[in-house]
């Protein structure tokens, strides 16, 4: 596991969090694979399920909750018509593709890692969409963004490795670069897993995760991202909902399940039962409390604080 990498023949250059090899360890094991069990949005991150009847069958339930989530997400973000949205970790494009199609966007830029994700957004053609093989750090945008979103990312922007004083540093350096590109008086939204009890990731399914489904990624805590967003944005809203992972990991299990058969050539075997019981594993760390999610709403403060901390 790397914290940094240099590969410039793809215009990416060097990330503080997850290197770019670990990232394509996850997220490039084949588009194919994850179409099975993801939703037709292709989310990749905990759904809305809020109105949702528990005995809805997934296959509506599930796009339904995920087109909420997204919609939730503009919102926080200020999408409005003719806005310019930027989506750090795009992954398949769904959110980019729900903004411009209901013109929420005219303009829409993704950032992902994955060279997986980066051609299947390119191959949609979505009119106004920018796709971009880039680190959030490496960004370097010609004119202001509107808003901004990430959704599931946040999780990668620093390393299990790094101390506390490390990650807060990298954390501040996020925000720091998002205010940046924004206008005065945007918006922006972030969604993000987070450790809530207090073993932290040192138990035996943070040590699973870490080593055979995310490696160098390492989880926040709410305190963390509040102290490094502090002096750049004020807080609009934090909704914490555990019960919104479990629930899409129980669909998203449930699916893969149903999609063995056509699983097991793709990944063998042995990927189907390494995600079967990553799925399995997740969801019970959110029942019990270990892990929760959050999703988060920002203002651009016009002049940033001075750093506490
Ligand atoms: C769990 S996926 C979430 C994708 C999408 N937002 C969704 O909800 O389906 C995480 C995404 O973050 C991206 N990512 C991780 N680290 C990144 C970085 N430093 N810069 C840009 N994207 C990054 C990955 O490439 C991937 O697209």
């Amino acid at each position: 596991m790397t914290t940094t990498t240099d590969r410039t023949d793809t215009g990416r250059t060097e990330t503080v969090g997850t290197s770019a090899a670990d990232i394509e360890f996850h997220y490039d094991l084949g588009n194919d694979f994850y179409a099975l069990w993801l939703d037709e949005t292709l989310s990749y991150s905990a759904a809305v399920w809020d109105g949702i009847d528990p005995a809805e069958p997934d296959t509506t339930a599930l796009p339904r909750a995920q087109r909420a989530k997204l919609d939730l997400h503009l919102d926080l973000a200020g999408a409005a018509p003719g806005a310019r949205l930027l989506d750090v970790g795009c992954g398949w494009g769904g959110l980019l593709d729900r903004a411009v199609r209901t013109g929420r966007a005219a303009e829409a830029t993704g950032l992902t890692l994955s060279r997986a994700q980066h051609a299947h957004v390119r191959s949609l053609g979505l009119p106004g969409v920018d796709v971009r093989l880039e680190s959030w750090d490496a960004h370097r945008p010609g004119r202001p963004y509107d808003g901004i979103v990430s959704v599931g990312a946040f999780e990668h922007f620093a390393t299990a490795d790094m101390d506390a004083a490390a990650r807060l540093a990298a954390y501040r350096a996020y925000f720091e670069r998002c205010h940046g590109w924004l206008r005065p008086g945007a918006r922006m939204s972030l969604q993000t897993i987070a450790y809530d009890g207090v073993t932290g990731g040192d138990g035996p399914v943070g040590a699973f995760v870490a080593a055979e489904v995310f490696p160098g990624a390492v989880l926040p805590r709410l305190g963390e991202i509040v102290l490094a967003s502090d002096p750049y944005f004020a807080v609009t809203l934090v909704r914490a909902s555990a019960e919104d992972y479990a629930r899409t990991l129980g669909a998203w299990s449930a699916r893969l399940l149903r999609a063995r058969a056509e699983a097991e050539p793709l990944v063998g075997p042995d990927g189907y039962h390494r995600y079967r019981r990553y799925l399995r594993a997740c969801e019970v760390t959110f029942l019990r409390g270990a892990a929760t999610l959050y999703r988060i709403g920002f203002r651009r403060r016009d002049e940033p604080l001075r750093p506490a901390g």
